[in-house]
């Protein structure tokens, strides 16, 4: 019996297995709405046996967004496009989870794959181009490069915890089972944590109780408006990577703070601002999470660069996570469960393949002697 495909339940919530998907930007949105390309991006890891898909990173604003390819919650029209992904992953067998997020000083970013705002007037057009000057818990750049942000005032704040508010009603709308707060990767909950981008001298900066407070402010009024037998979710950076960033004790005691206000799970991922020294390998955030899991007492996903079925279903048995998150080996192989539960599951697994595929596979594969029965 393996853990990585034995159910786990977080309140009203039971996932059929531990293997999740980790929230993707696909920077593929049009002034914030769902569309097509975000159907089959998610739908496929519903047929692939992912227990939970997390959507990516969605604006609780405009000016919130990572870029002007982002997904948005910040108006009801946009519910629509979204519950039309919910139903199709539910009718194929997953949970439907969302990230809310702003970006705060990273919002208004150019696509990945571009590097700078070099679209063509024709572009722009077509994709929806827009940029603006974004928001941040102080007047400091992410990078010399960097726009400068627009430092946030009380009443700022105030806005923008309305705003997550707002999202995270819409999501229940769009009927997600779970929600997950953005808190992580340098971007806006992150940067108040974080002395790197935190130079307030308030009661929001300075201290860590200080530079927790906006963050805990908001994860709570997430929490009060998310219905109280969906779970939520929170991904935070555990480490910033930096001298004088964020430490993972900090972190612990952050955790535990987001665990007494009612978040289910941390998703422990690490980094987000120049000039870390982040030493990337295989499993390499895995010690984070455990040392949350075991310092917070609080149920853990681990991710970064997991790979392997074997390596997944240690890191379960050895108690350092609740649930495994995959983000680009999902998208390398998105029936990654599937061919994950053939590796490690004695026997006939290809019933957990949707109908219209599992009796084909399994025949390719006896055909090849792969599945002998
Ligand atoms: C294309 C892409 C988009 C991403 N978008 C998000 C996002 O929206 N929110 C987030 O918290 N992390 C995002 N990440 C980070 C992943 O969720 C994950 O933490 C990271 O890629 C490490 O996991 P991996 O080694 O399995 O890819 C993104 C990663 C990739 C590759």
């Amino acid at each position: 019996m393996t853990k990585l495909f034995t159910p786990i339940t977080f309140r009203g919530l039971t996932l059929k297995n531990r293997v999740i998907v980790a929230p993707m930007c696909q920077y593929s949105a049009r002034h914030g709405f769902a569309n097509d390309w975000h159907l089959v991006h998610l739908g496929r890891f519903a047929l692939g046996g992912f227990s939970l898909v997390i959507a990516e990173a969605t604006g609780v604003s405009p000016e919130g967004r990572i870029s002007y390819g982002c997904l948005g919650l910040w108006e009801d029209a946009q519910i629509p496009p979204l519950k039309r992904i919910t139903e199709f992953l539910h009718k194929n067998g997953a949970a439907a989870g969302i990230q809310l997020a702003h970006a705060g000083r990273k919002a208004s970013s150019p696509l990945p794959w571009r590097g700078s705002f070099n679209e063509t007037d024709a572009e722009k057009a077509e994709f929806g181009f827009e940029s603006w000057t974004p928001v941040a818990p102080s007047a400091e750049r992410q990078t010399p490069s960097s726009p400068m942000p627009a430092m946030l005032d009380l009443a700022g704040m105030a806005l923008v915890r309305e705003q997550w508010v707002a999202a995270t009603k819409r999501a229940e709308a769009a009927g997600f089972d779970m929600i997950e707060l953005h808190a992580a990767h340098g971007y806006l909950l992150n940067q108040f944590l974080s002395p790197i981008a935190n130079m307030r001298e308030d009661a929001y900066g300075g201290c860590l109780e200080n530079r927790m407070r906006f963050p805990l402010e908001v994860a709570r009024a997430v929490r009060a408006a998310w219905p109280v037998e969906k779970p939520a979710f929170v991904r935070i950076s555990v480490t910033d990577w930096i001298e004088g960033g964020v430490t993972v004790a900090e972190s612990v005691t952050y955790a535990r703070e987001l665990k007494e206000i009612g978040y289910d799970v941390v998703h422990c991922t690490s980094s987000g601002f120049a000039g870390a020294q982040i030493p990337v390998g295989p499993l390499y955030q895995v010690p984070l999470s455990e040392a949350v899991r075991n310092g917070a007492g609080v149920p853990t996903a681990a991710v970064g660069l997991i790979t392997k079925p074997t390596d997944a279903e240690q890191i379960l048995q050895r108690g350092q996570a609740d649930l495994i998150a995959l983000a680009r080996q999902a998208l390398d192989d998105p029936n990654w469960p599937l061919h994950a539960m053939r590796e490690l599951v004695q026997g006939d697994s290809y019933g957990n393949w949707p109908p219209q595929a599992g009796y084909a596979v399994r025949n390719k594969d006896r055909a090849l002697g792969i599945f002998q029965p």
